[in-house]
């Protein structure tokens, strides 16, 4: 039996970590205990605890309550509480998710008292260091032991920053490096149908299929510049306008607490007026992937919404500078269009336009949650991590 700690903490890592604990509670009961810590990145109902019981992740063991603040305090609360936990339950591995805060706490706690870090989303990268979670991943992956990269891309980057295909036994200086596909193409395939069946958020907005955008926004350079904001809702309401289409906009807190301040007062005014813009609160996971499912397009900020839009076949709209998934633009199902009114617009035509490139299966088989667990056995079965 092994005994992981996995850290949670910001919504994309709580969804994430549904995969995991389903593939452990389904097939790995008897070789894997695992204990949940929650850093409290995210607290408020609907980032945190409205996904618990929806996506059947067991309880934190552990919640650190560290809330929201400056990244060097939040960031240090979180290393003291992970160090402690850590120190006393004596890990095989630490399972990190992504690129949070909450990530990169969980690096430098375990890996100053050597205990191996499994992370999972090894190897993206934007090559845009202004981004605080490039700075996370690229620190994360530096100090890892074992790897695991959902796009042969991650994989690439990680040859390309001297990372090797080493031989076991791994250790933090020996790293093993994994291409395995995606833990969040997991998901989407295992609680579509169940977001069929329970979710009645269409019914609740008056939703249409096809007959709608949705589109989240919540990355720092995005809502905390009042230049990039104005421009992303200029764009959405002079879209919406021309077709006389709805957008629902399920916003984050980060979005709704500057709304108001950042945007020009006309460019407000014009938002909170307009009938086809929904701005809504956050939605859980199933109704998230039911609105993904039944819109015409996506429009987003977010890494997470990117690749669902590609799991559902949807063409999305990308409000950043660059992407980690390089392999949804190069397919022509997503384009970077960044913080640009008339980009964004253009984009949209552009969708409206063309008949949709067909679908490629880049993000593994559905099956990663499995074969991350199935190797950290392995591995230690084996006696191959120090
Ligand atoms: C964090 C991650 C980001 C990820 C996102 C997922 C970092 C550096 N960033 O960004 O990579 O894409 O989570 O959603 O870790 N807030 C609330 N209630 C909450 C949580 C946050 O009101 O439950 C508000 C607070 O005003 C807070 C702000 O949102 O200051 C930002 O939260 P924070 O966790 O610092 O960063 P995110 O923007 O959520
Ligand atoms: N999500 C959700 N409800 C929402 C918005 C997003 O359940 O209102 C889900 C979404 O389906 C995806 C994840 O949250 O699985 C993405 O998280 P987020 O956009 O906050 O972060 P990122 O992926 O950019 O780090």
């Amino acid at each position: 039996m092994i005994k992981i700690v996995t850290i949670i903490g910001a919504r994309p890592q709580i969804i994430k970590a549904a995969a995991i604990s389903r593939a452990i509670k389904k097939y790995f009961f008897k070789e894997i205990t695992e204990i949940i810590v929650h850093t409290g990145q995210h607290y408020d109902e609907r980032m945190s605890a409205i996904f618990f019981e929806e996506l059947s992740i067991p309880k934190p063991d552990y919640n650190l309550n560290v809330g929201s603040s400056n990244h060097g305090i939040q960031t240090a609360q979180m290393i003291k509480g992970i160090e402690e936990i850590l120190l006393k339950e004596k890990p095989d591995y630490i399972i990190l998710y992504g690129d949070t805060n909450s990530t990169l706490a969980g690096a430098i706690a375990a890996s100053k008292i050597n205990i191996p870090i499994v992370h999972i989303e090894a190897g993206l990268r934007s090559y845009n260091k202004a981004m605080p979670e490039e700075i996370n991943r690229i620190m994360c992956d530096h100090v890892s032991t074992l790897l695991f990269s959902p796009t042969k891309t991650g994989f690439n980057n990680l040859l390309k920053e001297g990372f090797k295909e080493n031989k076991s036994p791994y250790n933090i200086d020996n790293p093993g490096i994994y291409h395995c596909g995606d833990i969040m193409y997991d998901n989407s395939l295992y609680f579509s149908e169940i977001a069929e069946k329970k979710s009645g958020i269409l019914t609740k907005y008056q939703l249409k299929q096809n007959e709608f955008i949705l589109g989240t926004i919540h990355r720092n350079n995005n809502t905390d510049d009042p230049k990039r904001l104005n421009a992303i809702f200029t764009a959405i309401n002079k879209i919406s306008e021309s077709e006389r289409i709805t957008i629902v906009l399920p916003l984050h807190p980060r979005t709704n607490k500057v709304l108001q301040d950042n945007l020009d007062r006309e460019t407000y005014i014009k938002t909170i007026n307009n009938h086809l813009i929904k701005i809504i609160p956050p939605v859980s996971f199933l109704d998230m992937i039911l609105l993904e499912k039944n819109s015409e397009m996506i429009i987003t900020d977010s890494g997470g919404v990117q690749k669902e839009a590609f799991f559902f076949q949807k063409p999305c709209i990308i409000i950043r500078s660059e992407s980690e998934w390089v392999e949804i633009i190069d397919c022509g199902l997503g384009i970077i269009a960044d913080a640009d009114e008339s980009r964004i617009y253009k984009a949209f035509k552009h969708f409206k336009e063309i008949k949709l490139p067909h679908y490629n299966a880049i993000f593994g088989k559905g099956n990663a949650a499995e074969f991350i667990c199935n190797e950290m056995i392995t591995q230690s079965k084996n006696k191959k991590v120090k």
